[in-house]
């Protein structure tokens, strides 16, 4: 033998394929490494760095380590072409080199393993971070917006959106590899679409917390705001049958209390053409639109109502500017003694912008615009005020309304309720009636007794000892 197998391989191996993938390897192996410990010491808080941690460095080092064999494959094949001698690769334990080649391989080879593994264990751990979801893909940055202020802010995306168990992973990382791909051209569906079709059953999802035995009572709920005329304080006082376990009265009294309720509606769950009422008792009712009965069902989808048919937006819960202007207002971050500030402040926020940044700027000058034309003495004494206002009509505008999504006031309606959006009343709106004549109830004080609707400065507050309270 003229030279030994080791130097063959040796030979095989200087080529500029597997040294391509040589240093792929070592770069994409080294760069990982050092990113990885960085995140561990929480130096970087980028979701960028994570999908160049989980997906761009992993990618450089597999395709790496699949060249170094392929080169020594092609160099052996254009050597033979070349009518050169190839020694076979024979395994000779007596030569030392090769055991040292084979000792050197293996452990390079358990190296790789580790650090392909771990590629793949913190893959899936990033890809079910808030920071992947919310935040690297674009699409969802106006969900994200709203989740970090909603009640649910500290349950993770994957909590609600990704079922237990294999299939659920399943679906999800399939789910979630069409959407990246759809990110990366920037082919996805703006604004992402609603309803969500594989949300999980509820049972996996809002009851891994919340139960339906519970009776809730009836609950006082208070929102206070500012005439638009004189910007007197107002409120609203409703108070709010729910009910649920023993108490059968109420939204969770009637809805959840041994009763299935089964509806027909629209893609979009907003026209609703037929529900069946089935009780414990095996009591059936139905009710129906005109239309249904006529036969006319064409594109409707049939549902088992759930606890997201009323909240859906229990975790992006999009605002109405009125609503979100008052709160703000009731916060002091607006200065309600600013002069004309509600029916302005409306104006602006309804306006159209064609950016985030346009409508920064845009605000503030118009805002200030107003106040020197209309209130000069507004405009040259409380500019602190008017910059602090104009700022917080920026902040709700911006978590609101997407330009770049097509996403505006109301592209996102929210079902518990009856005033911005049908809600309650796709129902209970009196389209839908039952064989013998019922229709569903539109009695307010059935949900709640509306004790006081935008009334200015209200008896009840004060009674309740709220006046003075935010
Ligand atoms: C408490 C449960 C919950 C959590 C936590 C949650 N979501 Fe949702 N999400 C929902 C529900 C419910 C819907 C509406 C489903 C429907 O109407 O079909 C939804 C809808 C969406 C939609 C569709 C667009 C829309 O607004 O209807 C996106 C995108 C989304 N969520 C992303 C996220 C991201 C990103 C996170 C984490 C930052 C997250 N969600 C956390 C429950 C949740
Ligand atoms: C991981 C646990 C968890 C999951 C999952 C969860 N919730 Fe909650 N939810 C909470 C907690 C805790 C609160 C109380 C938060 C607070 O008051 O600060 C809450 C509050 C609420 C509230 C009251 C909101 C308010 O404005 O006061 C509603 C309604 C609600 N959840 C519905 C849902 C629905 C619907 C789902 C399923 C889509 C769900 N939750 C999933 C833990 C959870
Ligand atoms: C028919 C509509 C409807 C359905 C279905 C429904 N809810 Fe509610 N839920 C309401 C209404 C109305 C309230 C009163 C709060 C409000 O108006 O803001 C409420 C209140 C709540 C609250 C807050 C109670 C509190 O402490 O103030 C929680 C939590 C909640 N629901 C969870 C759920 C869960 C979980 C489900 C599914 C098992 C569910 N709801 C199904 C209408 C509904
Ligand atoms: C999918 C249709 C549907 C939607 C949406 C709906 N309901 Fe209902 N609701 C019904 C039906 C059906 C009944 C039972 C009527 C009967 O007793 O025959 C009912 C009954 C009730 C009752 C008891 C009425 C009574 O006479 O005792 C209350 C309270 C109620 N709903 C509250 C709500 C609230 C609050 C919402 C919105 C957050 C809502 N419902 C949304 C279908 C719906
Ligand atoms: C099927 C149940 C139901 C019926 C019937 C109903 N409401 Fe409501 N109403 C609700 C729910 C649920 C909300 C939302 C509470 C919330 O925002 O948390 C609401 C909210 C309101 C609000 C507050 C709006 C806001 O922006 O804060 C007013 C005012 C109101 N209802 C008045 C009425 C009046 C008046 C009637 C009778 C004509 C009526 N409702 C009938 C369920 C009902």
């Amino acid at each position: 033998m003229a030279k030994d197998s080791r130097s063959t391989l040796v030979s095989l191996a200087v080529n500029p394929v597997t040294l391509l993938g040589v240093v792929l390897t070592t770069t994409g192996g080294v760069l990982w490494l050092i990113l990885t410990a960085l995140e561990i010491f929480d130096t970087v808080n980028n979701p960028y760095v994570g999908i160049l941690l989980f997906g761009l460095l992993p990618a450089i080092f597999f395709a790496g380590l699949a060249l170094i064999p392929i080169g020594i494959w092609w160099r052996r094949r254009q050597m033979a072409a070349a009518g050169r001698r190839v020694e076979p690769l024979a395994i000779n334990w007596q030569n030392p080199a090769w055991r040292k080649l084979v000792i050197v391989f293996t452990v390079a080879t358990v190296a790789n393993l580790i650090i392909g593994s771990s590629f793949l264990l913190a893959g899936v751990h990033y890809m079910e971070s808030n920071n992947f979801c919310g935040a690297a893909c674009h699409v969802m940055y106006p969900e994200n917006a709203q989740y970090r202020i909603s009640p649910h802010s500290n349950v993770d995306c994957v909590a609600c959106h990704v079922d237990e168990g294999l299939g659920g992973f399943i679906q999800a990382k399939t789910n979630g590899t069409l959407q990246l791909i759809h990110t990366v051209f920037n082919s996805y569906p703006k604004p992402v679409p609603t309803p969500v079709h594989n949300l999980p059953p509820v049972e996996h999802m809002c009851l891994k917390c919340h139960s339906v035995n519970q009776n809730y009572g009836s609950q006082v709920i208070v929102r206070k705001g500012f005439a638009e005329d004189d910007g007197a304080a107002t409120a609203t006082v409703l108070n709010m049958h729910v009910g649920g376990g023993a108490n059968n009265k109420g939204a969770h009294g009637a809805h959840l209390n041994a009763v299935t309720m089964e509806y027909a509606s629209d893609e979009k769950r907003e026209k609703i053409a037929w529900v069946r009422m089935r009780r414990a008792d095996g009591s059936v009712r139905e009710y129906a639109t005109p239309d249904w009965n006529a036969g006319k069902r064409t594109g409707l989808e049939t549902r088992t109502m759930s606890c997201v048919d009323c909240h859906n937006r229990a975790a992006h819960s999009f605002e109405s500017p009125e609503r979100a202007l008052n709160q703000a207002m009731v916060l002091g971050r607006i200065d309600h003694t600013l002069p004309g500030i509600r029916k302005r402040g409306i104006e602006l926020l309804k306006a159209t912008y064609a950016s985030h940044e346009v409508a920064r700027q845009q605000i503030s000058t118009h805002l200030a615009d107003y106040y020197v034309k209309n209130h000069p003495a507004v405009a040259k004494d409380r500019a602190k005020q008017m910059d602090q206002a104009a700022a917080a009509l920026y902040d709700i505008y911006s978590r609101n309304v997407w330009p770049q999504y097509n996403l505006t006031w109301g592209s996102r309606v929210n079902h518990l309720g009856h005033n911005d959006s049908p809600g309650c009343f796709r129902c209970h709106g009196g389209d839908l009636t039952s064989a013998d004549g019922l229709q569903i109830t539109q009695d307010c004080s059935v949900c709640h007794e509306a004790v006081s609707m935008d009334e200015k400065n209200p008896e009840i507050l004060k009674t309740l000892g709220l006046a003075q309270q935010k």
